[in-house]
């Protein structure tokens, strides 16, 4: 299981030292939501600040754009230095067209569904992600409990990437933590993000172990 903590729950008056620490304490990625307010009811940060924190650690940035329009930006977090840029199939853009754009730009592309959307909507798609990203809270907030019915979204994507010969990274979004990390371990899931879990741990780095390994 890899570890990617959401940066959303960092203390942002030291945003630089947030990334060192969390680098240091063992992450696999460094997890950025990016929302614009009108694609969930909340506002935080975009490729500028991506940009400045990039000079920090060289561990790869996980990017989850809840914006309506992302393929109006995806050259800005390109350039700011993005790894990995995940979408929402609930987005306003051409959802192949972007992916195609994020995979042109020499970065990976990822694909979110927000709990109500069914685990079969993004088979189309499998061809052009190299990564899924399902939410197990309903996007906008960190600090939320972990819907454990989301789960079964993690084999149906698996099973059908596997019997049509794809390769896919699942990722699990949203309530993560030393309580609810077995189920997502139990059902699957490579890489999961976890906000509150790591950051209001006393010690990150067991806290980034545990999730990790048990
Ligand atoms: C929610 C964000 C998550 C969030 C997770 O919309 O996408 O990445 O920060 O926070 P926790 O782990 O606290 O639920
Ligand atoms: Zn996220």
């Amino acid at each position: 299981m890899k570890i990617a903590p959401s940066f959303l729950s960092c203390d942002f008056s030291k945003f630089g030292e947030e990334l060192v620490r969390m680098d240091k304490a063992g992450a696999d990625y460094i997890h950025l939501d990016v929302m614009d307010g009108h694609f969930v009811p909340n506002i935080t940060f975009g490729a500028p600040v991506i940009k400045w924190g990039r000079q920090y650690t060289k561990v790869p940035f996980d990017v989850h754009l809840m914006i309506e329009e992302p393929h109006r930006y995806i050259e800005d977090f390109a350039k700011a230095g993005a790894d990995i840029v995940t979408i929402h199939l609930e987005c306003k853009s051409d959802i192949a067209e972007t992916l195609k754009q994020i995979k042109a730009l020499g970065m990976k592309a990822g694909l979110s569904i927000k709990p109500k959307t069914a685990a079969e909507e993004v088979f189309p798609y499998l061809d052009l992600a190299d990564w899924i990203l399902i939410m197990t809270v309903e996007p906008g907030f960190g600090g939320q409990s972990f819907m454990a019915d989301m789960l079964p979204k993690v084999g149906i994507i698996k099973e059908y990437a596997l019997s049509h010969g794809k390769e896919i990274v699942i990722e699990a979004d949203g309530g993560i933590n030393a309580e609810t990390i077995e189920m997502c371990r139990e059902a699957g899931i490579d890489v999961a993000v976890s906000g509150t879990g790591v950051f209001k741990a006393e010690d990150a780095a067991a806290a980034i172990e545990q999730l990790k390994n048990g």
